[in-house]
C-alpha cells in the first residue's frame, strides 16, 4: 500500500525529494515531547513553493493525511506524524527571499531558523524581535503555526505583531498571498492572522514577510533572588512602573539546581528559593537611578534578598543561561509540561491557588516552576521519576492537569499561552475556549480543509 502510494506520489512530483528510511522517519515523526511512537509514510522535503502545491494536490487526490514540519522543536505534539501521515518538511525551504528598506520588511522562507532571521535582520541594521531559547533549530514557519512567544513578548508582543503578510498552500494545493505586507488593509477577514496559531490545520505557511525594528538601547540583565513566591508579583510591579522592561522571567531553586548541574555558573553562594531575570534599557544616569531605586524599593520591602547587575555582555549572556537552560537542562527527564496563562492582574490569587493545588496533587513527584511571569505565563512542568512507565506517568499527570484547567477556567486563562495545543492540550481545549467557539474553529476547518487532510488530530479531534 504504502509502496504504490509513494509510487504515485514519484508520478505526480517527480523530482521531490523523500526519505523513507527508518531513522528519517523517526527523526521527523516526532518532536520535542517524545511522547509518541513516530510511524509516518516518508518524509516530503519539496524545494520550492510549486513543490509544495504539488505535493498538496497529490495529497487531496489520493486522501493521504500531512503534517507540515518546521524544526520540530514543538512541546505540545503538534509536527507528531503517528499514524502513516506524509511529514511535509519545509526544511529545504530555508532561505532569506527580499528586504524592503521602505517597509522595514524581510521576507524569508518559511523553513528558515529563526536564529538566521535574526541575523538576516541584524545585516540589515534592524531586529526581529521574537526570541527564545530554541532559536537555532526552530523555524519561522513553525513560529507561526505556533504564534510563538518567548522572553522579549513583555515589550514586542507574539509572533502575531510581526507578520506582515504569508504565502500559504491550501489542503488542496491553491497559494494565497495574504496581506500583501500592507500596514493597512480593511477589506474583510484578515485570513493571515487566522493562519497564525492554526497549527498547521488550516495550510501550510511556505513564505513570511516579517516586520523589522529598530534595534533596542544598550541593556542590562539582572538576576534577583527572592524570598517567597508571593512577593513575585510585586517585584514585576516595582520594576515595571520605573523601566522600559525587556523582559522579566521567574524561576525556582530546583530549576536552577538542574540548570547548574547542566553546566552553568553558579550566581549566589547562598540559595535562594525564587529567582528573576529581568533586562531593561539602561542608558543615562537616570536610568542607573531608576534601577537602583527599584532595587531598594525591593530590598526595603523585604521582597528581594540578593541581586547581581551584568557589566559585561559575556556576564548577560550567562546569567540568562540561567534561565534559557531550564529546558535542555530537564529534558532527560521527560517533562511532563503545563504552558498556562492568565490576565497578569489574576495572577497572584492563580498562583496561590496553583501552588496549593500542585503541592497536594504531586507530593511524590518533583515540580519545576519557571516562564514568562510578566506576560501571566507559566510553565510548569512535572519530572517523571526514573524507572517509572511513561505512560502511568501521563496518566497521573493528565488528572492533576485536569484540575489545573478548571482553575483556569476559573480565572479566564489558557490552557496553551505559547506552545500550542496540538496533541498534549485537545483533552483540556474546552476550559479555554467556550462550546461556541469550538463549533466555530471547526466550522473554519470544515471549510479550508473539507476532507481534514492538514495535521489531522492536532488541536481537536477530527
Ligand atoms: P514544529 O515543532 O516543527 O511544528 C510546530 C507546529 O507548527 C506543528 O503543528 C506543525 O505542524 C506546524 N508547522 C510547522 N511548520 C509549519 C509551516 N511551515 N506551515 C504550517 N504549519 C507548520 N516556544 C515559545 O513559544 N516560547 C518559548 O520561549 C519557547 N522556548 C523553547 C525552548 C526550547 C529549548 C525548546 C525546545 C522549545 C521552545 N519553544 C518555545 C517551543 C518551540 O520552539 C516553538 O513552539 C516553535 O515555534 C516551534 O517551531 P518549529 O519550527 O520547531 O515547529
Ligand atoms: C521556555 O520558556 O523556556 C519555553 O517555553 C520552553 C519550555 O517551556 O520548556
Ligand atoms: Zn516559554
Amino acid at each position: 500500500m504504502s509502496h504504490s502510494l509513494l509510487d504515485s506520489l514519484h508520478a505526480a512530483v517527480p523530482a521531490l525529494r523523500l526519505k523513507t528510511d527508518p531513522g528519517d522517519l523517526e527523526h521527523y515523526g516526532r518532536d520535542w515531547t517524545r511522547r509518541w511512537t513516530p510511524n509516518p509514510l516518508a518524509i516530503a522535503l519539496p524545494g520550492s513553493v510549486e513543490e509544495v502545491q504539488a505535493v498538496m494536490r497529490w495529497a487531496s487526490e489520493q486522501a493521504v493525511k500531512v503534517v507540515p514540519s518546521g524544526g520540530r522543536t514543538g512541546l505540545s505534539g503538534g509536527a507528531v506524524a503517528a499514524n502513516g501521515e506524509l511529514v511535509l518538511s519545509l526544511e529545504r525551504l530555508n532561505k532569506p527571499l527580499s528586504f524592503d528598506r521602505v517597509d522595514r520588511t524581510l521576507t524569508v522562507q518559511a523553513g528558515m531558523p529563526l536564529q538566521a532571521v535574526h541575523e538576516a535582520a541584524r545585516e540589515q541594521g534592524l531586529v526581529y524581535p521574537v526570541d527564545f531559547a530554541a532559536r537555532g533549530s526552530c523555524s519561522i514557519g513553525g513560529n507561526i503555526a505556533t504564534n510563538a512567544g518567548g522572553i522579549h513578548v513583555i515589550r514586542y508582543g507574539n509572533t502575531r505583531e510581526w507578520i506582515a503578510g504569508l504565502k500559504v498552500v491550501t489542503a488542496s494545493g491553491e497559494l494565497l498571498d495574504l496581506n500583501r505586507a500592507l500596514v493597512k488593509n480593511s477589506s474583510g477577514y484578515d485570513l493571515r492572522q487566522l493562519m497564525i496559531g492554526s497549527e498547521g490545520t488550516l495550510g501550510i505557511v511556505v513564505e513570511a514577510t516579517l516586520r523589522l525594528t529598530d534595534p533596542p538601547p544598550p541593556s542590562n540583565v539582572m538576576l534577583l533572588a527572592l524570598p517567597s513566591f508571593e512577593v513575585l508579583m510585586e517585584v514585576f510591579a516595582a520594576f515595571r512602573q520605573r523601566l522600559q522592561l525587556e523582559a522579566f522571567e521567574f524561576f525556582t531553586d530546583i530549576a536552577l539546581r538542574h540548570v547548574l548541574a547542566h553546566g552553568a555558573a553558579k550566581p549566589f553562594e547562598e540559595v535562594h528559593p525564587y529567582y528573576v531575570v529581568t533586562e531593561f534599557a539602561i542608558g543615562d544616569e537616570a536610568g542607573e537611578a531608576a534601577v537602583m531605586a527599584a532595587f531598594e524599593d525591593c530590598m526595603a520591602h523585604g521582597w528581594v534578598s540578593d541581586g547581581v547587575i551584568s557589566q559585561s555582555d559575556a556576564q548577560a549572556r550567562q546569567l540568562w543561561r540561567l534561565r534559557e537552560d531550564i529546558t535542555e537542562a530537564l529534558a532527560p527527564h521527560v517533562p511532563y509540561k503545563n504552558d498556562v496563562s492568565v490576565r497578569i492582574s489574576q495572577m497572584p490569587v492563580f498562583l496561590a491557588q496553583t501552588m496549593q493545588l500542585l503541592g497536594e496533587a504531586y507530593p511524590h513527584f518533583e515540580v519545576v516552576w519557571f516562564g514568562h511571569i510578566g506576560d501571566g505565563n507559566l510553565h510548569i512542568n512535572v519530572l517523571k521519576p526514573a524507572g517509572m512507565a511513561q505512560a502511568d506517568f501521563v496518566r497521573d499527570c493528565e488528572q492533576v492537569t485536569r484540575l489545573l484547567a478548571q482553575v483556569l477556567k476559573r480565572h479566564g486563562g489558557s490552557i496553551s499561552a505559547e506552545h500550542g495545543i496540538g496533541l498534549v492540550k485537545k483533552a483540556y481545549l474546552d476550559s479555554t475556549r467556550s462550546p461556541a467557539e469550538i463549533a466555530l474553529m471547526r466550522g473554519i476547518r470544515q471549510a479550508m480543509d473539507p476532507a481534514g487532510l492538514l495535521n489531522p488530530g492536532k488541536l481537536f479531534d477530527p
